[in-house]
């Protein structure tokens, strides 16, 4: 299968909406998943890229964004990604992560980071055979407005 790597398009968020749903287990309504991905794709500090294959179907998908704290050089913050599960093990994480690094690289970030859930179970070894190190398990706490 020939899938290349292209910019998100806001008709793309049916897709993203439903990888956003059954791979990472996120319940947020397709509505506000398109009105996310729209506000997104027009920001600087965010990079939401699609695999798509032959078709233009997207099969994954990548959002990043920047990580800038005081204590430690800029980064960019992988925050979501999800192949389709037909399309997993023939390198396109891999693919969506260069892309990532490639952009960091390019904006003068120095590192790429990721917090992956434990319940993610393929996340540890996926990202250590992408030269991730592995930095400490934290916790993860929330307030909504
Ligand atoms: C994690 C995920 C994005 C990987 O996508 P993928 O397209 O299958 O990954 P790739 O084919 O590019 O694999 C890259 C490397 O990781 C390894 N890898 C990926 N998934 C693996 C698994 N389940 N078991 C063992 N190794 C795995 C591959 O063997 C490959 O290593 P290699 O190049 O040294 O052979 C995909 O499994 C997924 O969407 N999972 C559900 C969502 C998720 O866990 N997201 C990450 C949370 S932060």
């Amino acid at each position: 299968m020939n899938y290349r790597i292209r910019r998100c398009m806001v008709s793309d968020a049916h897709r993203i909406y439903e990888l956003c749903h059954r791979e990472l287990g996120y319940d947020f309504s397709e509505e506000q998943v398109t009105a996310n991905v729209r506000r997104l794709i027009g920001s600087r500090e965010n990079l939401l890229l699609v695999a798509v294959d032959q078709d233009d179907a997207v099969v994954g998908f990548i959002h990043a964004n920047n990580h800038d704290p005081v204590y430690a050089p800029p980064m960019k913050d992988i925050v979501a990604i999800a192949v389709d599960p037909e399309s997993r093990m023939s390198g396109l994480g891999r693919r969506l992560i260069q892309a990532v690094e490639d952009w960091a690289a390019a904006t003068g970030a120095k590192g790429v980071r990721v917090n992956a859930g434990i319940e993610q179970k393929n996340a540890g070894v996926f990202y250590k055979s992408l030269g991730y190190q592995y930095i400490k398990t934290s916790y993860n706490f929330r307030k909504m407005f």
